[in-house]
């Protein structure tokens, strides 16, 4: 597999790069169809404003619920691209991942579930059925060098690792942000004229809140993770950090409530200064707002008696949990 040539965020030119995708976009779809899934996350808001540059009505933008997103997210992107001029249709496909998932504790075969799901069940169908031939997404850099190097199976990533997708799945994936890091993308976003809630968008990985649950992902984890991740988006809006995140672990440690024993939940708290994802550090944060962050996790989450900060840089871990 030929090495992809990367395009600095430094020596990039928006407007010729958007020009040249858009080109390309066309030349390649012809007069057949196109489909893609929008997370809302900086890198599929770029392919679908790009796509729908280059295709117009020969783009369908899908967004799959997964039952794995963050409070309000669905209604959220979906209400922001209408605005924007693209049409959006909400897949509700929650009860086909949850089942995918069930009883599965390994990281990489959760990834693998999830991909499955995605690609082959979810998008399989939506391809069937609208005689799709090409599936756009926003795959980066970054991806593929993790995927490669076998530190985590990111869930978009094919070609590179010999799955040819036509065989595997029945269309064709492409990739026009393949040559970019988060950087890079989000340039061309504000190029785009995408606002700035989308080109400054934390980073949110593709398998959503299954990424900061250890263990056996069910709805139940889902929801904790969910609350406490509103917690700590709330709390760190204005740290101006690269991410932040809780995380659900699997163990549950002894706490007292009431004068009474309660074998309750922990949450990890993770918040990291980086600039492309590659390398991290945790953010020095003060006493005061982990203070706050504790306090609301065990009164506004049902069942947290323990609220960790993590302050290992990246390497030797990784940004996520899973
Ligand atoms: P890690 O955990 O590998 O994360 O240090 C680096 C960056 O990538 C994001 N990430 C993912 N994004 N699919 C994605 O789309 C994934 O499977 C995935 N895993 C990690 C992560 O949020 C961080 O910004």
């Amino acid at each position: 597999m030929a090495k992809v040539g990367e395009i600095r965020a430094g020596e990039l030119n928006a407007q010729e790069f958007i020009e040249e995708k858009t080109k390309e976009i066309a030349s390649v779809v012809r007069d057949g169809l196109a489909i893609n899934a929008l997370s809302g996350g900086v890198d599929s808001s770029t392919v679908t404003m790009l796509a729908h540059k280059a295709l117009g009505s020969q783009l369908k933008t899908y967004f799959i619920n997964n039952g794995l997103m963050r409070e309000d997210e669905p209604e959220a992107v979906i209400s922001l691209f209408t605005q924007l001029g693209v049409e959006v249709k909400m897949i509700n496909a929650q009860d086909k991942f949850f089942n995918a998932l069930k009883g599965i504790t390994d990281p990489e075969q959760k990834r693998e579930a999830i991909t499955q799901t995605f690609y082959k069940d979810v998008f399989g169908r939506l391809v069937q059925e609208s005689g799709a031939k090409f599936l756009l997404q926003g795959t980066i850099l970054t991806d593929i060098d993790e995927t490669v190097a076998g530190i985590k199976r990111q869930h978009n990533v094919f070609e590179q690792l010999g799955i040819d997708p036509q065989e595997a799945f029945g269309y064709r994936i492409i990739e026009p942000l393949v040559q970019l890091r988060k950087d890079g993308v989000r340039k061309v976003a504000e190029s785009l004229g995408l606002p700035q809630s989308v080109f400054r968008r934390m980073p949110f990985p593709g398998p959503a809140l299954s990424a900061r649950v250890i263990g056996e992902v069910t709805p139940e984890k889902i929801q904790t993770v969910r609350l406490a991740t509103r917690i700590v988006e709330e709390e760190l809006a204005s740290s101006g950090a690269f991410q932040y995140m809780a995380i659900l672990h699997r163990d549950r440690v002894t706490g007292v409530r009431q004068g009474k024993r309660d074998f309750g939940l922990q949450i990890e708290v993770r918040c990291w200064e980086s600039i492309d994802a590659r390398v991290a550090h945790p953010s020095r944060l003060s006493f005061d707002i982990l203070d706050k962050l504790a306090q609301r996790m065990v009164t506004e989450v049902e069942g947290v008696v323990s609220v960790t900060y993590n302050i290992a840089p990246k390497p030797p871990s990784t940004m996520e949990v899973v």
